[in-house]
């Protein structure tokens, strides 16, 4: 049980420091009162599973103990602030690669028992959701709630209707979720069949312009049950069927080639490697996958009769994505492309409503591989 203490005046809860280790990426930011951020650091650890086409665990455990202390002094001194500034440390505590988050709690709980100052663990799926609100309060806007938000991510394909009530205290329902993969995960998996390296998602928005979306006919999921739960699998299936059926093997093992140099391929390189067919074929795949997305957040969106649209998580970062949800009558939020994917800003922002009420983690805090939100 989380132990609280009496709720922190606003004025005394100044600068919270945010750490974040759930996958890949170590990250440290501060954020200010709540709504100002003078800081966000992430060490990218992808030179390091780049060759192996994903994250490696044991890896990632590593690297961040390596990269943490590095990370928090950079954020404090980015922040122009000193430890003993501090008045908070909230960390990640799931979901996410226990041996990861093991890394982040595990020196939070040190930093805050030494300076004697609350500790906190957040969701990290609620953190996406703060990016957001984070990013509106600083440009003086406050989202309307309740709203529909749509987190996609590598590890995350989630639908969740959010309440807000006085004294900034957000409800989450889980309305939907994916049923197999999630959405960066659908990306980075195709990318892979096809030959593109990993992660898949970020060079598959870029190649998709470049492609005609009506060029190769695949299929959008029908579900039975909740209407409003995802599926990629099917997708996933029809691409490599489509890869089998048109003979690809030989330009796929051509990029392997390219990707497999030990240096970064240009984009010039890559298309070069990549027939217009192929193209298509990554043009249809991206707008079957945001159908996919957008066609459940409306659905759930107007059932729930939300007043907004929030979608976070690294997918969100998709370009194709973006334009569509701008479409809508709904007012639509996105996160800035920094924020989209993994950042500790989002978990410092998540943190500052619960310490303000007087939440607290025990210094008995674990970290938990898998942790629902507002199921
Ligand atoms: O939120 P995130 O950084 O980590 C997780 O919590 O999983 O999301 C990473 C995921 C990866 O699957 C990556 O391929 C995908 O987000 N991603 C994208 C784009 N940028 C990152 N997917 C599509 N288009 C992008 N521009
Ligand atoms: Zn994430």
């Amino acid at each position: 049980m989380a132990p609280s203490s009496p709720p922190v005046p606003a004025a005394d809860l100044q600068y919270v420091l945010g750490i974040e280790t759930s996958c890949d990426e170590t990250a440290a930011a501060v954020v200010a009162a709540g709504d100002k951020l003078l800081s966000n650091v992430v060490a990218s650890q992808l030179k390091t599973h780049f060759r192996y086409g994903g994250v490696v665990p044991e890896l990632a455990s590593r690297e961040h103990l390596r990269a943490i202390v590095v990370v928090v002094r950079e954020a404090l001194e980015k922040a122009a602030i000193t430890y003993q500034q501090l008045d908070a440390v909230a960390v990640t505590k799931g979901p996410g690669l226990v041996g990861s988050l093991l890394v982040g709690v595990t020196f939070a709980k040190g930093l805050a028992a030494s300076l004697e100052i609350p500790l906190i663990g957040i969701n990290h799926i609620e953190g996406h959701i703060h990016a957001v609100v984070l990013e509106e309060r600083q440009r003086g806007v406050e989202i309307a709630f309740p709203s529909l938000a749509l987190v996609v991510s590598g590890g995350h394909s989630h639908l969740f209707y959010v309440e807000r009530s006085d004294g900034d205290v957000y409800r989450y329902a889980l309305v939907g979720r994916t049923r197999d993969d999630a959405a960066g995960e659908a990306f980075d998996k195709v990318a892979k069949l096809l030959g593109f390296g990993y992660p898949g998602g970020p060079l598959i928005d870029k190649l998709a312009p470049l492609g005609n979306p009506d060029g190769v006919a695949l299929p959008i999921s029908k579900m039975k049950g909740n209407v409003l739960d995802l599926s990629f699998s099917g997708l996933k299936t029809a691409v490599l069927r489509h890869v089998r059926a048109v003979n690809m093997e030989e330009e796929i093992d051509a990029r392997r080639r390219l990707f497999a140099q030990g240096r970064p391929a240009s984009l010039d390189e890559i298309t070069a490697a990549t027939p217009q067919a192929t193209l298509d074929l990554v043009a249809s795949f991206q707008r079957t996958v945001i159908e996919e997305l957008f066609r459940r957040a409306l659905r759930a969106a107007e059932e729930r009769s939300v007043h907004s649209i929030i979608v976070s998580g690294g997918v969100a970062a998709n370009s194709g994505l973006r334009s569509r949800f701008q479409s809508l009558t709904y007012p639509v939020y996105f996160p800035s492309l920094a924020l989209s994917t993994d950042n500790a800003a989002m978990i410092a922002a998540a943190a500052f409503p619960r310490l303000r009420r007087g939440e607290r983690s025990a210094f008995d805090l674990r970290p938990q591989g898998s942790l629902p939100l507002g199921a």
